[in-house]
């Protein structure tokens, strides 16, 4: 059901198997967890200011930073068509990007005041311009990530201009989360409509939003059919190893893998904001246990590290009892 690889401007990603973009996820601490497991295409950063990242040190910033055993990373950059494009691709390119990708996607609030993500999709002039830009300072792949657009009656035909916009600026691939702008993660992802958007495009289309594992997949597989890779996102958060386990579960040592998150993030974060990320990792990875609303809130209350790992550990170490499938509906 995985293809096996998708290659895009002569560079392969093998499985067509992709981690999402996850703002305050995925940091060089958690892919560095998920490169441990491995099972995946490439891993895409979270989405990063392109201005700020102009100032950021690829040795120490976990926002940057990537490690070789990471494989490949898709950098996701926030824009809104006012930055210094050329110079931004050059950095990606000195910290060793496998590809560029622009978020076309976001909704939130904070990202409709930039004019970015989802409100930079809705701009056809400025979208182009950006895509343009990056299209001719940027030799490798370039995709975008979006979502159906707004809910109108003409959502059809305004999602179509865009795709046909991507192809005309020289985008390679585009992921779709198949929500509408408004819709945040409430609803479904609208799976069936796969098939359409790909119809629409001579652009491989990655297929994100509630694909939680291969039963997802096999449950319809001729909405999948037609798509070129699959992206996971808030799966990845609960279960680290759902790359390297997609066709079958083998058991899990879960307070080791959390306690190598807890490592990690010490690692690569000041105290402060390791103590952010663990917590919101957290969140997601409470999602295992059928009592996991104990260990989250637990967590979620300790204010240092130290309490953090002791009330993390204590909970784990007691072989908390799983459920058999984790949702990530609501987190
Ligand atoms: C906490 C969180 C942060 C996210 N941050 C980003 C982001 O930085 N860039 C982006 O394009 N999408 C972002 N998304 C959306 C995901 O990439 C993905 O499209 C969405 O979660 C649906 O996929 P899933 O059901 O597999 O999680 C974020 C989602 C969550 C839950």
């Amino acid at each position: 059901m995985i293809r096996n690889s998708l290659i895009l401007r002569n560079v392969t990603f093998s499985p067509a198997l992709f981690c999402a973009p996850m703002s305050e996820i995925t940091h060089s601490a958690f892919r560095r967890l998920l490169a441990d497991f491995g099972g995946y295409g490439a891993l895409f950063t979270e989405m990063l200011s392109a201005r700020a990242l102009l100032k950021e040190d690829p040795a120490t910033s976990p926002y940057v930073k990537k490690r070789p055993e990471e494989g490949r990373v898709i950098y996701q950059i926030l824009v809104n068509g006012s930055e210094p494009l050329a110079a931004i691709a050059d950095r990606l390119m000195a910290f060793g990007a496998d590809g560029i990708d622009v978020n076309g996607a976001c909704p939130s609030p904070s990202i409709k005041a930039l004019r970015a993500g989802a409100f930079l999709f809705e701009d056809e002039e400025r979208l182009a311009q950006v895509l343009r830009t990056l299209r001719r300072c940027y030799p490798g792949p370039l995709t975008v990530k979006i979502r159906l657009g707004r809910q109108r009656p003409d959502w059809q035909a305004q999602l179509s201009r865009r795709l046909k916009l991507m192809e005309d600026c020289g985008v390679d691939a585009l992921t779709l989360h198949p929500r509408f702008q408004e819709e945040k993660l409430k609803r479904s992802a609208r799976h069936d409509l796969f098939p359409w958007v790909a119809a629409q495009t001579r652009l491989p289309v990655i297929a994100n939003g509630d694909i939680t594992g291969a039963a997802i997949l096999q449950a319809n597989p001729g909405y999948f059919e037609p798509t070129a890779g699959i992206m996971l996102g808030r799966i990845a958060a609960v279960q680290p190893w759902v790359f390297a386990q997609w066709h079958q579960s083998e058991p899990v040592d879960y307070a080791e893998v959390w306690t190598r998150l807890f490592r990690y993030a010490c690692e690569d974060f000041t105290p402060q904001k390791a103590v952010f990320r663990i917590k919101i990792f957290t969140a997601y990875y409470a999602r295992n246990f059928s009592f996991g609303h104990t260990l989250f809130t637990q967590v979620h209350n300790a204010k240092t590290l130290e309490t953090i790992y002791d009330t993390a550990r204590r909970f784990l170490s007691a072989a908390p009892q799983l459920v058999p499938a984790p949702s990530t509906s609501g987190v």
